[in-house]
């Protein structure tokens, strides 16, 4: 699946979100996570980030600060967020679900 790294972070500029075909990318506070049990690998939001702050978890293997990352998008989706009482899961849409409006404990921790 498709990644979004620390250079989203406090930038969040969602351009991604309006090409994505299956609206899998979803809004936390200060940045924004693709579902990686929804992301169909078709690259389209890669190109489209300005700050260039997506990238494919494959890439991440040996670099320790991406790897953070591709953990932290399955724990944004598997993990209770604080202030929530259940995980985001695959809800099948970020349009659905609207702003999820927090951050991983890591993400709200930099
Ligand atoms: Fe973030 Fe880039 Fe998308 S800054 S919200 S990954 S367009
Ligand atoms: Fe969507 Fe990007 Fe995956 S456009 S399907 S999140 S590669």
């Amino acid at each position: 699946a498709y990644v979004i790294g620390k250079d989203c972070v406090d930038v969040n500029d969602r351009a991604c979100m309006d090409v994505c075909p299956v609206d899998c990318i979803y809004v936390g506070d200060r940045k924004s996570y693709i579902n990686p049990a929804e992301c169909i690998d078709c690259g389209a939001c890669e190109v489209e980030c300005p700050v260039e702050a997506i990238f494919v978890d494959r890439q991440a293997r040996g670099d320790e600060a991406r790897t953070r990352f591709v953990a932290d998008s399955r724990d944004f989706f598997q993990v209770v967020l604080p202030g929530r009482d259940a995980p985001v899961g695959a809800p099948g849409g970020a349009g659905k679900v609207g702003e999820i409006g927090v951050d991983t404990p890591f993400v709200s921790g930099l």
